[in-house]
């Protein structure tokens, strides 16, 4: 990818991307970030090797890919400071903000901007990220390809070719990292109720979801066979299932995951109305 790609912030999501850009053969050289602060800069050029700027329209100039990555509330402040300079360079911009739309975000750049809108996971700091993106119609193939390689540095990659589906996209994986810790917290607490302590039962659990995880993305068998495979009848793990589907989880999860798409698209709207 000998491309140069420039981070609009250089916060954890940020460092995440670029940590993985440089594991996966990008040049430390080809990669400059900005943030208001020059020691939180520093330390990021001295740990990684590369270029930074507290000057977000110089850090603009020569980018193939300018990537946003600050928080959106100040979204809008930044992009229509850098106005000028992303017309002129006429970047590939990707937008990592939740909850800002690719028309909102392209308006304040000045307009007819090549946008990508990517929808990241906490997981991507530890290199398992799970991104959905969208593009715009100014994106072209390769700069999709490019995309898509940079976000594959951090976990894996997803494209929707609607982009009211990054709400879903939020729902399944985006806030998802969530739901796995409230079900680690649930199970540590149930088998300290049996008697473990809760540092083996923590453990237990956490190996016990890496492991599924890694069976389920290793086999070309879907989850209800290899859920199935576990249960032998009349066993231990029927009987728990069972609870769980009488206690109707599917429907709880299904309810949660409708509720967080929605708050998707409020915010959204609330975002785009009011930064
Ligand atoms: N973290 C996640 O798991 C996650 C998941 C999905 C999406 N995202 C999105 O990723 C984006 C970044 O999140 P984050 O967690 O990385 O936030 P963060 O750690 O707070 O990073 C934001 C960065 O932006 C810098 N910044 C502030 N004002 C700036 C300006 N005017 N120009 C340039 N840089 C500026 C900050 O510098 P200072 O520290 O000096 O203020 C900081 O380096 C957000 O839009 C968020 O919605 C994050």
């Amino acid at each position: 990818m000998a491309n140069k790609i420039t981070f609009i912030g250089a916060g954890n999501m940020a460092s995440a991307i670029i940590g993985g850009l440089i594991d996966s053969g990008v040049a430390p050289g080809d990669i400059t970030a900005t943030a208001p602060n020059e020691s939180e800069l520093s330390a990021l050029a001295s740990r990684l090797g590369i270029h930074t700027h507290t000057d977000n329209n110089a850090a603009v100039s020569g980018a193939d890919v300018v990537v946003l990555a600050v928080k959106p509330q100040i979204m809008r402040g930044v992009c229509e400071a850098l106005r000028d300079s992303v017309q002129q360079q006429a970047p590939l911009v990707v937008s990592i903000a939740a909850g800002l739309d690719a028309d909102t975000i392209d308006q304040w750049l000045g307009g007819g901007n090549a946008l990508v809108r990517c929808m990241p996971n906490t997981p991507s700091l530890v290199g398992m990220g799970a991104s959905g993106l969208y593009a715009n119609q100014a994106v072209s193939e390769a700069q999709r390809e490019l995309a898509t390689q940079m976000m594959e540095a951090v976990g894996i990659v997803e494209w929707v070719e609607e982009e009211h589906l990054l709400n879903a996209v939020t729902a399944v994986s985006g806030s998802a990292p969530a739901y796995f810790f409230l079900m680690f917290e649930a199970m540590e607490a149930a088998a300290v109720a049996q008697g473990l302590s809760a540092a083996t039962a923590r453990r237990l659990a956490i190996q016990t979801a890496l492991g599924a995880a890694t069976m389920a993305k290793r086999s070309d068998k879907d989850p209800a066979t290899l859920k199935q495979n576990v249960m032998s009848p009349g066993g231990t793990t029927e009987r728990a299932i069972a609870h769980m589907e009488e206690a109707e989880l599917r429907t709880i999860i299904a309810d949660a995951m409708q509720a967080c798409a929605q708050r998707a698209d409020a915010m959204a709207k609330e975002l785009g109305q009011h930064t």
